[in-house]
């Protein structure tokens, strides 16, 4: 990764963690934008004695803020976030994403519909005039010959994820398969990601294109 991206996304990371306000509950995404958002909410924490609350998306999240000496709280606790901030791998003139290239798209949705307002912290690389990567979709394991089936029926191209330091699928946190799914230019994101997510045993799919009016996107290095 280029300089210019890494500074693009600490840019984004770090003006999106300016946006927290003490007492929040905030949402925790995952992948390395968001990482530098908790690193500066960590800073925050520790200079200005900012009390938040983080809800994790993943393992890893939950790892990072342990680091970072950010307490974590639950949805069960906190069903209603304040703010949830997030990277994405595809975001549109009009907001609507792909997420998913870490596996964590399942736990992202349920966060980031939780939350009152959704930030999505991207470099300009990112920005695209219309969604065209594969979607990463989560699908019980039960079900995957079906969900396959399905998939391919509306036009898809699904291809198991497979581990890299390890043979075979790609098991999320969630104990589930991930498959990316090509369907090349998507023309009606919001269609598409309700057709998706009809399908049995389909847990969730990295189409977020039903978030619009709450989301704000930072892209890092303009303002
Ligand atoms: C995690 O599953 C993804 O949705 C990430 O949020 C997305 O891939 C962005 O990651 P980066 O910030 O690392 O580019």
């Amino acid at each position: 990764m280029s300089d210019v991206i890494v500074e693009a996304k600490k840019d984004a990371g770090y003006r999106a963690a300016d946006m927290v306000k003490d007492g929040m509950v905030v949402g925790l995404g995952t992948g390395s934008t968001v990482f530098f958002a908790m690193e500066r909410l960590g800073e925050r924490i520790k200079s200005e004695n900012l009390k938040i609350y983080g809800v994790p998306t993943s393992n890893q999240t939950e790892m990072r803020a342990e680091e970072y000496g950010i307490l974590l709280t639950t949805l069960s606790l906190h069903p209603i976030l304040d703010l949830a901030i997030d990277g994405a791998d595809q975001v549109t003139p009009s907001k609507q994403m792909i997420k998913g290239r870490g596996a964590a798209l399942l736990r992202e949705k349920v966060v980031a519909s939780s939350a009152k307002q959704f930030v999505v912290v991207i470099d300009s690389a990112k920005e695209v005039e219309e969604l065209n990567a594969a979607v990463p979709i989560e699908i019980l394991p039960f079900a995957y010959g079906s969900v396959c089936k399905k998939l391919k029926d509306l036009g898809g191209e699904p291809v198991m994820r497979n581990g890299v330091k390890k043979d075979g699928p790609v098991i999320s946190d969630n104990g589930n398969y991930i498959f990316d799914c090509a369907f090349g230019k998507v023309e009606n994101p919001e269609a598409l990601e309700s057709a998706i997510s009809e399908i049995p045993g389909v847990l969730e799919n990295g189409i977020f294109a039903k978030m619009t009016e709450k989301t704000v996107v930072i892209v890092g290095g303009r303002k």
